[in-house]
């Protein structure tokens, strides 16, 4: 546990995972309160799950081959032997939930929102954490492609709040048999082509041949340029579907652009699969979301009848980063510094913020021996402005003195009406 040059490690959050408190705190929280405000505008309700889920849920649902289950997942085994993960991701997790709370006497769809932790055993780096967070909606029980649009529609507005432009880029990956014989051609195609292709993806043909699609290898790209298209093995109904989600995206004006190798990480995806990212098309700009239609889902899971759905994850990290500072600030409440001068004065400035409560101001109460002029100074360098003084004269009187610091402005007034006069103050 010993870090280069001797500093123990231990007494430090662990890698690619972070404290978080102040501005950057508040600033996930409103991002989180006006996201599931639009959400709910949308008919979506919230749904809470355990962050650790049996292993099986991710192993099953997302699937073995995949990154995040072959190599990303936290897994711990409990006492009793179970073998837990903290949940990677929470589409999985979500069709679980349906499952096990009868979701066939559910009216249809259902439509779920969720927010929090997740968790993924990534190489830490910009916009990419081992404990990150998500905010995630997911639309059960249907097959319209105009659901599919409703869905890309909520994830889109959210994003909208971050103030940039906006891009939706889409795919369709057809039914899982068009993709098994589209992948059965596109392996023996790469085999013909194993010695142009990079070393990665040279084994990936066998494991995860989709994913060679998105390589960013230049001998990988040169072969791909030659690659067969997915499109080219769609069935009519699977280019129907794909046409008529289009045409709803264009009705609702939500600039897309459609892009054959995105094939996206998990494997439980059908027809629509989709990412948003920056419209400025920052270089290397990593997803700010994702998501697409799982129909075979459920029943992967064990269901004895298919969930058709449809959803979509938003990384909350990468947009806070990514969106202008003044942009998911909470609204600034009244800040009073309240200064009291002796034991007297500590005791009625207890009772005095417990009133200033009701007004909804966030009150600091120092309850220090210090002398006035140091305190007022320390008031200043915490970057107040209204501050309110209490001595053992104040008291007896029922007044305080209140200063505004910018302009050292200062004036007496009763406890009687101190709501009212704070109240005015900006
Ligand atoms: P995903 O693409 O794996 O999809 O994750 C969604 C978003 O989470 C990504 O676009 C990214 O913004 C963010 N994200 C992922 N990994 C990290 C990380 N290590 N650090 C920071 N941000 C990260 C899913 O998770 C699917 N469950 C989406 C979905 C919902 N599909 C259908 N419904």
């Amino acid at each position: 546990m010993e870090k280069k040059g001797g500093k123990e490690k231990r007494m430090q959050s662990p890698r690619g995972m972070r404290d978080r408190f102040g501005r950057d705190l508040a600033r996930k929280k409103e991002f989180f309160r006006q996201a599931s405000n639009l959400a709910e505008h949308y008919g979506f309700q919230e749904v809470e799950t355990p962050i650790l889920e049996h292993r099986e849920v991710f192993e099953k649902g997302v699937g073995e081959g995949t990154d995040i289950v072959d190599k990303e997942m936290y897994t711990l085994t409990t006492t009793g032997g179970d073998e837990l993960v903290l949940r990677p991701e929470g589409t999985a997790a979500m069709v679980r939930v349906a499952m096990e709370h009868g979701f066939p006497t559910l009216p249809q769809p259902q439509m779920w929102y969720y927010a929090g932790p997740f968790f993924r055993h990534e190489k830490p780096q910009k916009g990419r954490y081992r404990q990150f967070d998500q905010f995630g909606a997911e639309l059960m029980g249907s097959e319209n492609p105009a659901h599919d649009a409703l869905v890309i529609q909520l994830g889109y507005e959210i994003l909208r709040l971050s103030g940039r432009g906006i891009l939706v880029e889409l795919n369709t990956l057809g039914t899982a048999e068009e993709r098994r014989r589209y992948v059965e051609e596109l392996q023996s195609f790469y085999r013909e082509h194993m010695s142009d292709l990079g070393e990665k993806d040279r084994e990936r043909v066998e494991t995860n041949p989709l994913r060679i699609l998105d390589s960013k290898d230049e001998g990988t790209r040169k072969v791909n340029e030659r690659a067969p298209q997915l499109m080219d093995y769609l069935g009519e109904e699977s280019r129907a579907f794909f046409e008529k989600l289009k045409s709803y995206l264009e009705a609702l004006s939500i600039p897309y652009q459609v892009v054959p190798s995105l094939v996206r990480g998990l494997d439980y995806y059908a027809h629509t699969v989709f990412e948003y990212v920056t419209r400025e098309g920052d270089e290397k700009s990593l997803a700010l979301g994702g998501g697409g239609r799982y129909d075979g889902l459920a029943e992967i899971l064990g269901s004895q009848k298919p969930i058709p759905a449809v959803g979509f994850a938003l990384g909350v990290d990468r947009i806070l980063e990514l969106s202008d500072p003044q942009r998911f600030s909470p609204e600034e409440k009244l800040a009073v510094y309240v200064v009291s001068l002796g034991e007297r004065a500590h005791r009625e400035a207890l009772r005095l913020v417990r009133e200033l409560q009701n007004l909804d101001c966030r009150c600091f109460l120092p309850l220090s021996d210090q002398k006035l002029g140091k305190q007022l100074e320390k008031a200043e360098k915490l970057g107040y402005e209204h501050v309110i003084i209490l001595g053992d004269n104040e008291v007896e009187r029922g007044v305080v003195q209140y200063k505004h610091l910018p302009t050292r402005k200062q004036e007496e007034v009763s406890l009687e009406n101190l709501f009212r006069y704070l109240e005015q103050l900006e």
